[in-house]
């Protein structure tokens, strides 16, 4: 028997039509700034998340007593309080952002990708394919499962190549880019098999507030303002194509309510740049609103040991998403990249927060090995 609150949600919902939604992993980074974007947008939020280093529920301050944000600490592959979850609340949809996203940390421990991206993906899928199977009818029919994937499963480019289409072949490189292919080719098959209602999006490198400063762009922001190093794997030249984060969860948005199912939806930002475009460009915005007088921070730019198997270029072709659903990314790179190194100075504390005992002991863990060149 569902609960009372759940009961409330649940008529209060379908009185206003508005979605109930169940959003795991939507502490991190990209699911914090879906599940914002949805409660703002007068949506329910069922919000599943294991809370694991990246997981953190600082990034939902402002809807503190927002009774639109139901926060459940669980893990996807816990059948039993899935099989709750869904009984209770009888989502519109399920949008699957958890999982280990780290490349680094993939490296140093395949395994732990395997257990969640994988495993802990097969078993929501099954869980909520036979709560699914059992629903009326008409819930039946418009309820989606949307899977957040990554343009890392097709492997890498060389310099001119075309970018990636959904009909591009998997040949994923590295442990995070084969456990990801593998947990989309499960959803695939799971449309396949049982006819269950999927949608894949395969998205490229996402940029904004709130990222675990273990990627790319927080890491660099937050070494240079403390005068540290800046590390540049190998030299620098590698590609990627960067998507700002709100453009990433309006496409999310606009796949689950028009995409057709069983399709997969490629989303990229149009914003190709070689790393060190990218560590030069925050260097630049620094040197801008945060002048030092110890001089440029690209005095702290370092070479250092590349990542194993680097993929050397990703670009993504959004042309379906744009054809079919009119989306457009709306932030240009270099807007979107002067907003985000502004929002880390203004969040002191969050930063504060996530530079935790894990945090430190991660940077250990990837970069005192590291040779600069
Ligand atoms: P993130 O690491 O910031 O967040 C992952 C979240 O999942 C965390 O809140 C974590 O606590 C939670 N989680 C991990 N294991 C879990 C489990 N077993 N059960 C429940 N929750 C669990 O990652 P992100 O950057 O926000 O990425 C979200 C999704 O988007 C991932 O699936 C990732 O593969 C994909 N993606 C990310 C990017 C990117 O640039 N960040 C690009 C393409 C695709
Ligand atoms: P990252 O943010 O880890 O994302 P991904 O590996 O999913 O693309 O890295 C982005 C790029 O930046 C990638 O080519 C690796 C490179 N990189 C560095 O040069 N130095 C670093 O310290 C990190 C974390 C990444």
């Amino acid at each position: 028997a569902r609960t009372w609150r759940a009961d409330a949600i649940f008529r209060m919902k379908k009185r206003i039509n508005m979605a109930l939604l169940l959003v795991t992993g939507g502490a991190g980074f990209i699911g914090s700034c879906y599940v914002l974007s949805r409660c703002y947008a007068g949506d329910t939020v069922v919000n599943l998340d294991k809370l694991t280093y990246s997981g953190n529920l600082g990034n939902f301050e402002v809807l503190r007593g927002n009774p639109k944000h139901i926060f459940v600490h669980g893990d996807i592959g816990n059948v039993e309080l899935v099989e709750h979850l869904l009984k209770t609340y009888q989502p519109d949809a399920v949008v699957n952002f958890a999982a280990e996203s780290h490349v680094d940390r993939s490296i140093i421990d395949p395994e732990a990708f395997v257990r969640t991206n994988v495993l802990g993906t097969c078993t929501l899928l099954r869980t909520t394919k036979t709560w699914w199977k059992e629903c009326a009818a008409a819930h039946r029919a418009t309820f989606r499962f949307l899977h957040v994937s990554t343009d890392e499963v097709f492997g890498a480019l060389h310099p001119g190549d075309p970018a990636f289409t959904e009909d591009t072949p998997y040949s994923p490189n590295s442990p995070y880019s084969a456990s990801k292919a593998s947990s989309d080719h499960f959803v695939r098959a799971f449309h396949e098999t049982y006819g269950f209602p999927t949608l894949i999006t395969n998205c490229s490198n996402n940029y904004g507030p709130r990222q675990f400063p273990e990627k790319l762009i927080p890491l660099v922001t937050l070494n240079a303002l403390a005068r540290k190093t800046l590390p540049v794997y190998g030299t620098g030249s590698n590609i990627r194509d960067w998507l700002h984060v709100e453009d990433h969860c309006d496409a999310i948005q606009r796949v689950l309510e028009h995409g057709r199912v069983g399709q997969t939806y490629n989303v990229g930002g149009n914003s190709e740049r070689t790393n060190l475009q990218v560590v030069h460009g925050i260097c630049a915005v620094l040197d801008d609103v945060r002048p030092s007088v110890e001089g440029s921070y690209t005095d702290l730019i370092r070479f250092v040991t590349d990542r194993p198997g680097h993929d050397f270029r990703y670009a993504i072709n959004s042309s379906k998403l744009n054809t079919e659903l009119n989306w457009h990314p709306t932030h240009t790179f270099e807007d979107g990249l002067r907003e985000t190194v502004q929002w880390y100075l203004d969040n002191e504390k969050w930063v504060k927060d996530v530079q935790s005992g894990e945090y430190r002991s991660w940077m250990q863990t990837n970069y005192a090995g590291r040779l600069q060149n």
